[in-house]
Parts: C-alpha cells; structure tokens; sequence
C-alpha cells in the first residue's frame, strides 16, 4: 500500500502552548487513534509551536489530518511537506513526544513559506532520525 509523510507546523494556542499535561493528553488521544489507524510519527513543541510528523496510508493521514486542523488547541496549521515514501522514518511509533532538535526549533523560529522550506525539512527530517525517538 503507499505510504506518504506529511509534515506541519502550526501555533498552541491556551494552555497547551506552555503545559505538560495538555500535552501529554494529545500524545495519549493520538497513540490510541494512529494505532488503529496504522499511522506513525512525531510531535514536538517548542516556543508554543508544533511540529509533528505523521505518516502512513493517504485515507487515514486525511481523515486525521482533517480532526487536527480544526482542533482549537493551534491555530495557522501549514503543511510544509506532504511526499509519498518508500518507507517509514518511524515505524515504532504511533506518536512519540520528543524535544525539538536544533534543526526543528531553526526552523518553527522561521517563517514556514521560506524560499528553502524543502531542503530545511529534508534537513530537519534528518535530524530526528540520529536522534533516539521516543526515548524520553
Ligand atoms: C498538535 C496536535 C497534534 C495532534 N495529533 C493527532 C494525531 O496524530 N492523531 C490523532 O488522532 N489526533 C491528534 N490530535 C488530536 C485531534 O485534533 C483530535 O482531538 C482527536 O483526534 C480526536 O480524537 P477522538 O475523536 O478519538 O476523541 C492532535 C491535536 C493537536 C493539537
């Protein structure tokens, strides 16, 4: 079956642009959904932005990417990478927590529609995967 990545970045909004536990319950609410939904990747937050990749079979990324955006815990959601794969960066992992990589708190300080956003998330994408996901 294809498999695609989709990458975004998006603004917390309330409480969950500062607290553990609004974000604890995301990753609790998105484990138990990409489970079933055989979807994987990351969130990270950092500065009161999201960046999360999620990947998987292009009916479950849309229908859950449909629930994300227009969740009112973050508002400017912008899709910066959307790209089928061979194969998963993350195939442990039906949400993992991680602390932002260098790489990702570049460029969540940076403006998304930048003239070099693909080669910025190929690097970023890169960063993730030298590091030990999930292991926090
Ligand atoms: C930054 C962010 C990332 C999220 N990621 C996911 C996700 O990967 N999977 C998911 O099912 N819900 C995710 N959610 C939650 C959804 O917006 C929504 O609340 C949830 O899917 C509803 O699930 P339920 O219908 O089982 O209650 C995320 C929400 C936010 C704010």
């Amino acid at each position: 079956m294809a498999l695609f990545r989709i990458v975004y970045v998006s603004e917390a909004a309330g409480p969950v642009a500062s607290g553990l536990m609004p974000l604890v319950d995301i990753i609790g609410v998105s484990d138990r959904n990409n489970r079933r939904d055989h979807l994987t990747g990351v969130l990270m937050r950092h500065d009161g932005r999201f960046l999360q990749v999620l990947e998987g079979a292009r009916a479950d990324l849309d229908r859950t990417l449909g629930r994300v955006m227009t969740d009112s815990r973050h508002a400017n959601l912008t899709v910066v990478l959307d790209a089928p794969i061979e194969q998963r960066m993350f195939p442990d992992w039906a949400m993992a927590r991680m602390e932002a990589t260098p790489e990702v708190e570049h460029f969540l300080a940076q403006n998304p529609d930048g003239p070099d956003v693909a080669a910025e998330v190929d690097r970023l994408l890169a960063s993730l995967v030298e590091t030990n996901v999930g292991a926090q």
